[in-house]
C-alpha cells in the first residue's frame, strides 16, 4: 500500500460487489488494497458475505450492507448506516447493474422499468442519499458504471439497457455541474467487453462463445479483465483524478475504433 492515490482511511461505498468474478468485487478489492474502508453492498446475501470475507482476509476494514439499489427507502437506510458506522462517505461507486435480453416489441413494462430502476434509478438513489454527506465534508468522488452501450453503441434486444446506460452518462454530467462547487467530482466508466457473470450469461449477453468471436474486433485482441476496469475507477476515485469531472471514460481495448480487419480478411489487394 503506497497511499499515492490518497485513499488510505477514505470511506468508499461500492454497490453490487457480490458477483465472484464481477467488476464490483474487483473495484472493492482494488480500493481496499489502497487502504480504503469499504462499505460493501449487494442484493444477494450469500454473495455479499463472500466478498466481505475476502476483503477482511486482505486486512481491510469492511462493513456489509444488504440492499436493493432500486429501493429508495432501503438505500436511505443503507447510507445512514454507512454514515453511522464510518462517519462519512468519501467515494461512491455505482456499480450494481443488470442486462436482460428482451426483444423491443415484446418488452413488458415490468422489464423496461426493472432495468431502468436498477441501472439508472440505482445511481440516482444512492448518489442522492450520499451527496449531502459529501457536501457537508466539502469533498467527494462519484464514479458510475456506464457501458459501451451508454453512448457509442446500440444493442439489439436491450433497448432498456441502452437507455439506462445513456441516462447514467447524462446524470453524471448534471451531477458534475451541480456538485462541483462542493468539491465533488462525478464521472462514469464505460467498459467494453469484460469477462464477468453478466457478459458470459448465455441468453442475456454474448456468452463465452460470443466473447471469443468479439476478440477479433478488438484492437488489443482480448476480452477485458474486471481488474482493468477497477484500475480506471481507482484513478477517478483517487487524488490523481481530482480535476476530471463530468466525463465518461471508455475502457474497451479499442473496440470503438471500428476494427473490421477480421471481417475484411477474405478481401485482397487494394480492398484491404
Ligand atoms: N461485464 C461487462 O462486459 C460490462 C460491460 C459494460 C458495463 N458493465 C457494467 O458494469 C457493472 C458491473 O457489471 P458485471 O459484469 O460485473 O455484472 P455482474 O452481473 O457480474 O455483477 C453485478 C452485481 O450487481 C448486483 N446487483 C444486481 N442488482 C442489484 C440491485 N438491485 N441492488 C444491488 N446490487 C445488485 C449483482 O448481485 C451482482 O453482484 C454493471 O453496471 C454493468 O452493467 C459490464
Amino acid at each position: 500500500m503506497s497511499n499515492a492515490f490518497g485513499l488510505e482511511g477514505k470511506v468508499v461505498l461500492v454497490t453490487g460487489v457480490g458477483s465472484q468474478i464481477g467488476i464490483g468485487r474487483s473495484i472493492a478489492r482494488t480500493l481496499a488494497r489502497e487502504g480504503a474502508i469499504i462499505a460493501a453492498n449487494d442484493v444477494i446475501h450469500d454473495d455479499l458475505a463472500m466478498t466481505v470475507a475476502e476483503l477482511e482476509g486482505l486486512g481491510a476494514e469492511v462493513s456489509s450492507h444488504l440492499a436493493d439499489v432500486s429501493d429508495r427507502h432501503a438505500v436511505r437506510a443503507m447510507v445512514a448506516s454507512v454514515e453511522r458506522l464510518h462517519g462519512r462517505v468519501d467515494v461512491l461507486v455505482n456499480n450494481a447493474g443488470i442486462a436482460k435480453r428482451a426483444p423491443f416489441v415484446e418488452m413488458t413494462e415490468e422489464q423496461w422499468r426493472r432495468t431502468l430502476d436498477i441501472n439508472l434509478g440505482g445511481c440516482f438513489n444512492v448518489s442522492q442519499a450520499v451527496a449531502p454527506i459529501m457536501m457537508r465534508h466539502g469533498h467527494g468522488r462519484i464514479v458510475s458504471l456506464s457501458s459501451l452501450m451508454g453512448s457509442p453503441w446500440g444493442w439489439d434486444e436491450h433497448v432498456h439497457y441502452n437507455a439506462a446506460k445513456s441516462g447514467i452518462e447524462g446524470l453524471t454530467r448534471g451531477l458534475a455541474m451541480e456538485l462541483g462547487p462542493h468539491g465533488i467530482t462525478a464521472n462514469a466508466v464505460a467498459p467494453g467487453f469484460i469477462w464477468t457473470a453478466q457478459s458470459t450469461a448465455v441468453g442475456d449477453s454474448l456468452g463465452p462463445a460470443g466473447l471469443e468471436i468479439a476478440k477479433d474486433f478488438i484492437p488489443v485482441r482480448r476480452i477485458g479483465d474486471p481488474q482493468e476496469v477497477a484500475d480506471v475507477v481507482l484513478f477517478l476515485a483517487s487524488e490523481l483524478g481530482r480535476y476530471v469531472t463530468g466525463q465518461t471514460l471508455l475502457v474497451d481495448g479499442g473496440i470503438t475504433l471500428g476494427d473490421l480487419r477480421k471481417a475484411f480478411e477474405p478481401l485482397t489487394g487494394s480492398f484491404r
